[in-house]
């Protein structure tokens, strides 16, 4: 069983130390990425939905680099991978595939728990993971990027499974040592629960974040769609800070996700165009 102390988690590691420091050129990142990792993650970062190989689309840059760093220094184990991880030249390029893969849109339609009783199982795992697990994880799945929890939300259901079980088991050795102790005392059937409702949670960084002219340019996006609609809708809506969530609140938002094949560009990027949305 795992709760040892012995787990080595976040062991000082100078290449993650260096990366950390070091600024991620996008460009060159999305390049190592199509040449070394695309042929197991997919173009856009989703992984498998069987669970085989994990998504990484908007996963924390600073988690990302610490599991590549982990990986090449073998304190993660994955046999499969490292041959490819040891493809990235060195700290920068760590740092800059990370950059990359935290501009793709975390998906929603990721592998979800398909079996028997969900609705049970699921309402089961919320408690449980509102219990011990979200003070660091976070309700909606986000982690925390500063302190290296993943982003949970958006992971396939099989894949958050398996890595549950493998920190239990103490086959992931590289793993905070109090979630190591929390998870110690799950048995398999609660841990299908957790991952059958972690599999359902949305990120943050799906909704788009409320920023200054973010109305403005809202409505000039929706203004020169052709819609009588959507123009009558803005016009009376688009006048205060609350538009935001009065238009979230009627779900055209929403809307955008899907006509992006379920992913949506993390904040700061540029909202989808035009043609992608109708209202
Ligand atoms: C041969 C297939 C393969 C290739 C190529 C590959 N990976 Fe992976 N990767 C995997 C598998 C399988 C896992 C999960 C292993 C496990 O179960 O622990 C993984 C895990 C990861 C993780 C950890 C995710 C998490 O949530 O903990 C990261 C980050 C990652 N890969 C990044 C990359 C990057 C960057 C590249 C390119 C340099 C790459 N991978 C190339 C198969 C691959
Ligand atoms: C003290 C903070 C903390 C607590 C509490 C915690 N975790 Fe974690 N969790 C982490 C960190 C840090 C990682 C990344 C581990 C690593 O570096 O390999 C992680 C990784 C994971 C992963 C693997 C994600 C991936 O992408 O590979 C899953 C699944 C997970 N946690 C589920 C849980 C569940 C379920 C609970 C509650 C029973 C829990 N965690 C409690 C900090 C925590």
């Amino acid at each position: 069983m795992g709760g040892s102390r012995n787990d080595k988690w976040n062991e000082k590691n100078a290449e993650m130390a260096e990366a950390l420091r070091l600024k991620g050129d996008v460009q060159a990142g999305q390049e190592d990425y199509k040449a070394y990792c695309e042929a197991c993650h997919l173009p856009n970062g989703r992984g498998n939905p069987h669970g085989s190989i994990p998504q990484l689309a908007g996963q924390h840059p600073a988690v990302v680099i610490k599991q590549l760093a982990d990986i090449r220094s073998g304190l993660r184990s994955n046999p499969k991978m490292y041959p490819f991880a040891m493809k990235l030249r060195d700290a920068q390029a760590l740092e800059s595939v990370a950059a990359y893969l935290a501009t793709l849109g975390v998906p929603r339609d990721s592998g979800k728990y398909e079996g028997p009783n969900a609705a049970k199982l699921i309402a089961a795992g919320k408690v449980l993971y509102n219990r011990e697990c979200v003070q660091c994880h976070q309700s909606n799945g986000d982690g925390a990027a500063e302190k290296f929890y993943p982003v949970l939300a958006g992971q396939h259901y099989r894949y958050l499974l398996q890595q549950m079980v493998d920190i239990r088991d103490g086959r992931r050795r590289n793993s905070h040592p109090d979630m190591v102790r929390v998870i110690a005392k799950y048995d398999d059937a609660q841990l299908v629960a957790i991952a059958a409702y972690q599999a359902t949670l949305v990120t943050q960084q799906r909704q788009w974040t409320v920023q200054p002219g973010f109305c403005k340019e809202t409505a000039n996006r929706i203004r020169a769609c052709s819609s009588a609609l959507a123009r009558n809708k803005v016009a009376r809506l688009c006048s205060s800070y609350r538009t935001v969530r009065v238009i979230r609140g009627l779900g055209m938002l929403r809307v955008w996700p899907r006509r992006q094949q379920g992913t949506l560009p993390n904040k700061g990027r540029q909202g989808p165009s035009r043609r992608n949305w109708r209202p």
